[in-house]
């Protein structure tokens, strides 16, 4: 059960409606806007926990109806109970959810990433911090049940999956020449109850943990890493964060929450960890030898096969008195992986376009989320008449900000809405030509995906934005659909949600006696409008000449 008594008690000072500074506040914060489901029934943390909360993202429910789950009966399949809580989605839900851990409104989200790169404060350092109340090191990590096994640590694909998973994981590791930690999430696979096999992905842009790895390795020194499950939220953020290797996220995460984020010397290696996390994890990665990992269900919406990874030696694990155990629901998108990676990424790359790159018109960038889990495929919305030259830097700008995202870039007008694939469809069909809108370059990291003996992959840029006027979308004025949407409602008709674009729009190419002809329509007084046609009556020509061609252009509305 949450700890209410121990609320804050060793906690950093709470921001008047800042983000909170400890997971458990971040609870009480979600429970006060009626953001959790409590599960009080004995659940199998093995085979029933993941798959429940699954349901929300596979059983139709909008995104606002997501919840965070807080199971308080965890057992699992041999019929152990598990003391401590398990918080799944609480992080990442919904954006309502990650906007209550950053304590801002969805809206200013990228916003406060930038103004926090731009301006970190550095951590405070502290002698005694709530994480470290309970510690078990050494042969007490061995005692039956003791160790990663005392943890509720679930299995997020039953099935499929191997071990049970870290799944909500700040694995801080400290750059051996600089001395600058990096915190990144990666999984981590239960192996024995002092072992843990860890993934840092070793593709270009892929994990900062890897990249100091490969410096231990050359020292032929075991590589110190503390997991951190569960802790401030604008400190766990910055785990699927990228930012440059040699910024302290710590520090970043200290401007996200605008003050210094407190930490504490871990026990048993050189690394500082939030002192206010709910479970530590500390070892030493081997940097000579790599033990198969895997299988996994990830977020690029394949299994992952076992493929060699880190191996880390528990030293010591240590948690609060009354912890609450974290995981993040991934595998296929959408996902609680994917929603915290969308709201901080799509302003980011928006910021990266308009303000350092100066792209004019560029509106919105959305990264597609079902299935393709962001990186793959991205749109970017122009406003009405930009010019090509700018589409195009914005399409290349967005292709190659990070390496593994932007295989596929797609601008569209302000008037199509990235998330209706239907309305992406229509714009390629009818506002795209292939072969001049269209561009594929070579040589791009194969990035986040199965396993191929492919190492290389190219980039497809399509420009589908309106390059001309057009005639309006076919569908009644939004007077006549609305009038009929109350009718609808009055005749208690089935109950509808309208899906825009439910109205027609003007796209530029009209002639004012075509307003004329429509109003008379609606009037009943369309034979008026067939008394002037008769009149206009030619021979010499085919059927579907445009009447334009013949007779002189008519003015455009
Ligand atoms: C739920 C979740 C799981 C992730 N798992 C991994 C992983 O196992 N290995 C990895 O290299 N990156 C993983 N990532 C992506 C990294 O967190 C991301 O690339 C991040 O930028 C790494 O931080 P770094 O740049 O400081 O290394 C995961 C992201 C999320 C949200």
């Amino acid at each position: 059960m949450l700890d209410k008594a121990d609320k804050s008690k060793k906690s950093g000072p709470a921001i008047a409606g800042g983000p909170p500074l400890d997971f458990q506040d971040h609870l009480r914060q979600l429970e006060a806007r009626g953001l959790v489901t409590h599960i009080d029934h004995a659940i199998d943390k093995d085979s029933e926990l993941h798959p429940l909360v699954r349901w929300q993202f596979q059983g139709g429910l909008a995104e606002e109806q997501r919840r965070a789950f807080l199971f308080t009966n965890v057992v699992d399949g041999s019929g152990r109970r598990y003391d401590i809580p398990v918080a799944v989605g609480a992080l990442g839900a919904s954006p309502e959810i990650y906007a209550v851990g950053m304590g801002k409104p969805v809206a200013d989200i990228g916003e406060a990433w930038t103004r926090a790169i731009a301006h970190p404060i550095a951590p405070v350092i502290v002698a005694s911090a709530a994480c470290q109340e309970v510690v078990i090191k050494g042969a007490d990590l061995l005692k039956p049940g003791e160790g990663l096994a005392r943890l509720p640590v679930p299995i997020s694909t039953p099935g499929f999956d191997s071990a049970p998973y870290l799944t909500a994981t700040l694995c801080i590791t400290r750059d051996p020449e600089t001395g600058v930690q990096n915190m990144g999430t990666y999984r981590a696979a239960l192996k024995a109850q002092d072992r843990l096999g860890v993934r840092m992905s070793s593709r270009p842009g892929g994990a900062g943990g890897y990249l100091h790895w490969r410096k231990y390795q050359k020292r032929k020194q075991p590589m110190p890493c503390a997991i951190v499950i569960g802790c401030a939220p604008v400190v766990l953020f910055t785990g699927p964060q990228k930012l440059p290797i040699d910024v302290d996220e710590m520090a970043v995460a200290g401007g996200l929450a605008g003050a210094p984020i407190r930490i504490v010397k871990a026990v048993s290696v050189d690394l500082h960890v939030p002192a206010d996390a709910e479970i530590v994890i500390e070892g030493l990665i081997d940097s000579e030898l790599l033990e198969p990992e895997g299988p996994f269900g990830e977020s690029h919406g394949h299994v992952a096969l076992e493929d060699f990874n880190m191996s880390m030696r528990v030293t010591a694990i240590t948690t609060k008195r009354k912890p609450v155990f974290v995981s993040i629901i991934s595998q296929v998108t959408p996902s609680e992986s994917s929603v915290m990676k969308k709201v901080a990424f799509e302003p980011m790359f928006l910021s990266h376009l308009r303000d350092q790159l100066g792209i004019r018109g560029i509106k919105r960038v959305a990264m597609h989320e079902p299935f393709t889990n962001l990186r793959k495929v991205i749109f970017l919305q122009f406003a009405r008449g930009t010019a090509p030259t700018e589409v195009w830097r914005g399409l290349q700008g967005a292709a190659s900000l990070r390496a593994d995202c932007g295989k596929i870039c797609i601008a569209v007008s302000e008037d199509i809405d990235p998330a209706n694939a239907d309305a992406i469809f229509w714009s390629l069909a009818y506002r795209s030509d292939p072969g001049i809108d269209m561009q594929i370059m070579p040589y791009r990291s194969a990035g986040h995906g199965p396993k191929s003996d492919k190492r290389e992959d190219s980039t497809i840029l399509i420009d589908a934005t309106l390059k001309h006027d057009m005639p309006p979308l076919a569908l009644p004025k939004q007077e006549f659909m609305e009038r009929a949407l109350t009718l609808w409602k009055e005749l208690g008709l089935p109950p509808i949600t309208p899906q825009p674009p439910w109205h027609g729009y003007s796209l530029g190419d009209w002639d004012a006696h075509y307003d004329i002809y429509a109003r008379r329509a609606v009037e009943g007084r369309w034979a008026e409008s067939g008394t002037e046609t008769s009149k206009r009556r030619r021979g010499g020509l085919i059927p579907e000449t445009p009447v334009r061609g013949v007779e002189s252009p008519k003015k455009k509305s």
